[in-house]
């Protein structure tokens, strides 16, 4: 048996041609692919503009900036998350703050979100970034209810989760990133999510005051259009009495940073969307199989299980004998991770004062929490070969 990972990208002929076609065109960056994907994007998950970027944590970052995030705000956010979650609140100089996981579900635990709203006074916080761990759809809708009851904005972050939904209380699907419930979502093109760019990420929104802004913080604050330059036509093109802006003419009208998508990786995650549906549903396939195998086995504290709209970017379990499986598998050369260890326990949130002891769930979690390899050319054999390794080590 070959070495199996937790994650693998697919990479396609199609996919390669597609990368070819554009490298022997005219632009490598800042050309037609770019919009051609936002468009494609924006449209796979419902909402009505999609900004290209260079990764998700980018993403991340221009979301709090377009949001204003500040020193004196505070965001509540999960722990169990990858840190850059976390990270684009500390990036713009505001606080965070974790709220706990719910124990069946592993996501941002809204109840805990609503106890710590109800502590401070209204304007302590200013946004909750909830995160669809696994690709598990937060029901956003619960969530805006309670955020507009306190003023506050949402980034979803949906990196695990393209073409994830949730069910809405009126029966209707509502799909990740379609902005209808949050400010802001965003996507990473990281080779082990459902989409592969390389390095890659997608902020979607229907928000069209949010969406020129990011357009302009992605391209280190330059605006090019007549209408909303503030110097004047006669500055703008150097001689008296000008008629209209040189075509040369842009404005940086505050600071922003280069986060671009080059054209190549654009055309290489346009192309892997064709197929995003045909990989999901095999995701859903390989949770379907784990659901039936782990099922009724009382060594599983919990898994993942088989849920409505889940997108399947992980596919966890929870042991016992977490470590022991996690080596026992890699000495079958099955390479199962860890998602996550708690944000608020790593070394740099500890130096903010957060320590073991404050958020249970997630805490409780960690010790028993392993992803099991979960990707869309992950063979029946191969699916057969770790169920029997996971079982063989769980029954002793
Ligand atoms: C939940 C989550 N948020 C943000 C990111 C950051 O994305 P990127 O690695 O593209 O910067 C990741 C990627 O690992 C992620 O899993």
């Amino acid at each position: 048996m070959n070495p199996i990972p937790y994650g693998k990208q697919n990479i396609t002929q199609a996919d390669i041609d597609a990368v070819v076609e554009v490298l022997k065109a005219d632009y490598l960056t800042q050309g037609p692919k770019i919009k051609e994907f936002e468009d494609a994007f924006a449209s796979y998950v419902d909402a009505k503009y999609a900004v290209a970027v260079s990764n998700g944590t980018a993403a991340l970052h221009l979301c709090a900036l377009a949001l204003n995030v500040s020193e004196e705000q505070k965001v509540i956010t999960t722990p169990i998350t990858f840190a850059a979650s976390a990270n684009c609140v500390r990036y713009c100089g505001g606080e965070v703050v974790f709220g706990d996981i719910d124990p069946e579900t592993y996501l941002l635990d809204i109840n805990s979100v609503r106890e710590l709203l109800e502590a401070s006074p209204k304007g302590t916080y200013s946004g909750i970034i909830p995160v669809d761990f696994a690709g598990r759809a937060v029901d956003l809708e619960a969530y805006r209810k309670l955020a507009n009851e306190y003023g506050l904005w949402i980034i979803e972050d949906a990196c695990h989760a393209p073409g994830g939904s949730f069910i809405k209380t009126n029966g209707q699907e509502s799909k990740c990133g379609s902005g209808e419930f949050a400010d802001l979502a965003i996507f990473s093109f990281h080779p082990v999510k459902h989409i592969a760019s390389g390095e890659g990420g997608m902020i979607t929104t229907n928000d069209a005051a949010l969406y020129n802004k990011l357009l302009a913080l992605r391209t280190h604050g330059i605006v090019k259009n007549d209408n909303l330059y503030t110097n004047s036509v006669d500055f703008a093109s150097g001689v008296e009495n000008a008629e209209s802006y040189p075509l040369w003419y842009m404005e940086m009208q505050e600071l922003g940073y280069n986060y671009r998508l080059t054209d190549f990786q654009a055309a290489l995650g346009l192309s892997q969307l064709q197929r995003a549906d045909e990989g999901i549903n095999r995701r859903r396939e390989v949770a379907n199989i784990y659901e039936k195998a782990f099922k009724d086995k009382d060594f599983i504290k919990g898994q993942s299980g088989v849920v409505t709209g889940h997108a399947y970017h992980l596919y966890v379990i929870e042991v016992e004998d977490r470590l022991g499986l996690y080596n026992y598998l890699r000495e079958k050369h099955v390479y199962a991770q860890i998602h996550y260890i708690p944000c608020h326990l790593m070394p740099y949130y500890r130096s903010l004062g957060w320590k073991e002891g404050d958020l249970s769930n997630a805490e409780r979690y960690y010790k028993s929490c392993i992803s099991l390899p979960m990707y869309p050319t992950f063979s029946v054999e191969e699916q057969k070969y770790v169920i029997e390794k996971v079982t063989e080590f769980c029954n002793g």
